[in-house]
């Protein structure tokens, strides 16, 4: 039996291509009103003028949407949600004029979680991550991309990445799990007897085959950044992730420039994530690319770095661009997606249009979804989000506000609606 969605102020649907959107396509946003959503079991079925949905459903159930905006879940598509304590000390270290690879160089920043993380059990980590996880869906989020990344050995890698599949078996999200086990060299690998070369062969050689027979990771990604991996390593790090099946993500230019959104480009990575220090070859690598240019504003914010990526030059340029809040406890301790939209405005200077695409359609593409979510239409995954406004473009106005008022997943209530788990 059928859902109808009836009486909101606007239905956001995002409906076209089931691909990324590029440049000046991304300016155009389907926006309906008077209009009806009919969702049967997992799928969208109809959309279009309440009686003419309501004929065709007439035994459904309805969900009266009260004025409020109706738009496709959020796709974030960006997180590093396995992790341990916060590191709120880092905060005051920037402030008082730290750098963020000078704190890593001390042993902290990532060093400090992956400490943390090996301490712990599956369980623990379990048990942290699910409600971090449901904050993130009450702001409307549906899809999220969860990475690997603070254990780097492959048993701790492995730990986090099963600690992921039991969130998908719990958690009414969609969730996809990425490899991160090259965020780092690992401190114990940086001094005689060992080398980087030895902790890079471990994750072609070990991690990675065991990644790929317990089926724990849709992508690979790495940290290519100057002092981080090379884009030497990265090639073969990735190249290694291809032959088991995974697709490619990279941190990208992320504070210095050094080539790695030629080198993702060239990969035919899913996306290019950060961007803040891409060059001008860059840009038209990305552009020239099926490569999702991800940026994530929320993290330049945090670290109080002045520059962002240019989000305008990437579009004027033809890429295609998503938005991401890299939810981690390092540089982007937030959950809140709709505030990352509001940077997206404030900060990378897009319209409420692109802005919304690139956290819906584009986001999803990011992901290789973008024919399952993203998009009100029929025939994708029935992943709805319903917010507390009259107008989308309030959205990334009430900038910092909780507005979600519900969501659903696969046509199941997410969050919301009676939905308390
Ligand atoms: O996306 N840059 C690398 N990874 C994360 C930060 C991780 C951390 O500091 O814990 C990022 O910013
Ligand atoms: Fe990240």
């Amino acid at each position: 039996m059928a859902t109808i969605f009836l009486n909101a102020s606007q239905v956001v649907t995002a409906a076209g291509p089931g691909r990324a959107r590029r440049g000046h396509e991304m300016q155009a946003l389907e926006i309906r009103t008077d209009t009806a959503v009919a969702v049967d079991g997992d799928r969208i079925v109809a959309v279009g003028p309440p009686d003419v949905v309501r004929a065709a459903h007439s035994t459904g159930e309805v969900v009266d949407c009260g004025g409020r905006v109706l738009m496709p879940g959020l796709v974030d598509s960006h997180t590093h949600g396995i992790f341990g304590k916060p590191r709120h000390e880092e905060q005051e270290l920037r402030a008082a004029g730290v750098g963020y690879m000078e704190i890593a160089r001390r042993g902290g920043g990532i060093h400090s979680s992956v400490r943390d993380l090996r301490a712990r059990s599956e369980d623990d980590l379990f048990e942290l991550a699910l409600p971090r996880l449901r904050r993130l869906a009450a702001h409307g989020t549906t899809t999220v991309e969860v990475k690997s990344g603070y254990g780097l050995t492959p048993d701790d890698e492995i730990k986090s990445l099963r600690v992921i599949r039991r969130l998908q078996q719990t958690l009414p999200l969609r969730l996809v799990p990425t490899f991160l086990g090259a965020h780092e060299i690992p401190l114990e690998y940086r001094t005689a007897p060992h080398s980087r070369e030895e902790y890079i062969a471990l994750i072609i050689e070990e991690m990675l085959p065991r990644v790929a027979a317990e089926g724990l990771a849709t992508f690979a990604d790495i940290f290519c950044e100057p002092g981080v991996y090379t884009t030497f390593e990265a090639r073969r790090i990735l190249g290694a992730a291809r032959t088991h099946g995974l697709q490619l993500k990279l941190h990208a230019d992320e504070l210095e420039t050094a080539g790695a959104a030629e080198l993702a480009a060239e990969l035919g990575a899913t996306s290019a994530d950060h961007l803040a220090a891409i060059s001008e070859g860059g840009i038209k690598a990305l552009a020239g690319s099926t490569t999702v240019a991800t940026l994530l504003p929320g993290t330049m914010l945090f670290l109080g770095r002045p520059k962002q990526a240019p989000a305008r030059a990437l579009l004027d340029a033809g890429a295609a661009i998503a938005l991401a809040s890299d939810f981690n406890p390092g540089t982007s301790p937030t959950v809140n997606f709709p505030l990352v939209l509001t940077l997206g405005i404030s900060q990378l200077r897009l319209s409420a249009s692109e802005a919304i695409l690139a956290a819906t359609v584009n986001g999803a593409a990011a992901l290789g979804l973008a024919g399952e979510t993203g998009q009100i239409a029929p025939g994708y995954s029935a992943d709805l989000a319903l917010f507390d406004i009259a107008d989308v473009r309030e959205l990334p106005y009430w900038y910092g506000d909780q507005r979600c008022h519900a969501t659903w997943v696969r046509g199941v209530p997410a969050y919301g609606a009676g939905n308390a788990s």
